[in-house]
């Protein structure tokens, strides 16, 4: 068997901790790897103004695939305030190192499934199995946001944009300027994707979620590729929904839903309310996924309030794990660290805390890798 080269970002905060019960689960499946551990997180923030250092984007562009634990981040005025002494006052800004390893390796698919384990006692109700899509690069993330607006900025917006009232006589820090930028390109292979994943997958139906009503340019242009893409998969059901009423709606009749495919942003909402219909976020799954390298994390943060403790759930990552085992082709490999952990949350036996019990982050890990 092929040995991978996987990068190993833990993170910090619980970032560290889950990683660790992966590892547990990964060795015990017989995943033949090397990691490289990466620098990435507050810590490097703090001391080199940078919390993805230039070392781990040259890490992650040599190997297959990477485990993400998580990591803090604060506001753009406490960041500041926590810098070393030296790099203050120099302008420096914090960004989130997720979203740039998503642009700078244009990992386009965040896939994130949300499916109720039988036997979790968190589970909203029992057979939910959705499957989101969001777009990874664009949209609201694309990063374009002025706070102060720029002179050259205003003009153009009070020149092209005169129906907007709201701002006719404001000062340029009166308001700030968020760009919504969404391309067909990165709309159309989103839902490719999507549909691709159905087909494959035998599932049933790709719901396109969008406010094609309001958001007219951006989530319009989104709507119109991907009803393009539809019309080529007429063996997968169609529908689409405004993102505001499929939060009704996947609450109401979750069994109705599927594959959901969506923009940056709305897909980072409905997959948080995914992942809370089926246990919580010690269950929500992610994988950022381009052509050549994909990340695989939790889609939790850090949760310094609990670091160090070994307490919080490591199923989100270790289901993770499997997507990155899919992704990479060891299916078989995926398909046992599902089905141990499926067995471990049907037993009951052991519990973390968020599904009430007292089991820590390892003995969770360790349980699932006893059933490997
Ligand atoms: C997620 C998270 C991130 C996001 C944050 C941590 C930048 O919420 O992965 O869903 O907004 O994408
Ligand atoms: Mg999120």
């Amino acid at each position: 068997m092929k040995t991978y080269k996987i990068a190993w970002l833990p993170g910090d905060g619980i970032g560290i901790e889950v990683l660790e019960a992966t590892r547990i689960v990964l060795d015990a499946v017989g995943f033949a790897a090397d990691y490289e551990h990466g620098d990435i997180g507050w810590e490097f923030w703090c001391r080199e103004a940078d919390a993805l250092p230039q070392r781990t984007v040259d890490l992650l562009g040599r190997v297959d695939a990477a485990m993400f634990g998580a990591i803090t981040s604060k506001p753009a005025k406490v960041a500041e305030t926590e810098l070393a002494p030296e790099l203050q006052g120099k302008g420096l800004k914090y960004r989130s190192p997720i979203v740039r390893m998503r642009q700078l390796f244009d990992l386009y698919t965040c896939l994130r499934p949300c499916k109720a384990y039988p036997g979790n006692p968190l589970n909203l109700r029992d057979g939910i199995d959705l499957v989101v899509f969001r777009e990874n690069t664009e949209d609201l993330y694309a990063g374009v946001e002025y706070s102060p607006v720029p002179g050259e900025v205003a003009e153009v917006l009070g020149r092209t944009a005169p129906a907007f009232k709201p701002f006719a006589g404001l000062a340029l820090d009166d308001y700030a300027v968020s760009c919504k930028i969404n391309t067909r390109k990165g709309s159309e292979r989103i839902v490719r994707a999507a549909f691709e994943f159905a087909r494959q997958h035998g599932r049933k139906k790709v719901t396109i979620v969008h406010k094609a009503n309001v958001v007219r340019a951006t989530d319009g242009l989104f709507f119109e590729e991907a009803k393009k893409v539809a019309a080529q998969f007429p063996d997968i059901q169609t529908d689409d929904a405004n993102v505001d009423a499929i939060c009704m709606w996947l609450l109401k009749n979750p069994l109705s839903y599927d594959v959901l495919v969506a923009p940056n942003l709305y897909g980072d909402i409905i997959s948080d309310l995914g992942a809370q219909m089926v246990g919580g976020l010690g269950f929500g799954c992610s994988g950022n996924i381009g052509t050549k390298l994909g990340v695989f994390e939790p889609s939790h943060g850090s949760a310094p309030k609990y670091a160090g403790m070994y307490k919080v759930n490591p199923i989100a990552t270790i289901l993770a794990a499997k997507m990155m085992l899919d992704w990479l082709g060891e299916t078989e490999m995926g398909r046992r660290i599902e089905e141990a952990t499926a067995a471990v949350i049907a037993e009951g036996q052991v519990r973390t805390y968020d599904m009430g019990g007292n089991a820590t982050t390892l003995d969770m890990g360790r349980a699932i890798a006893a059933k490997l």
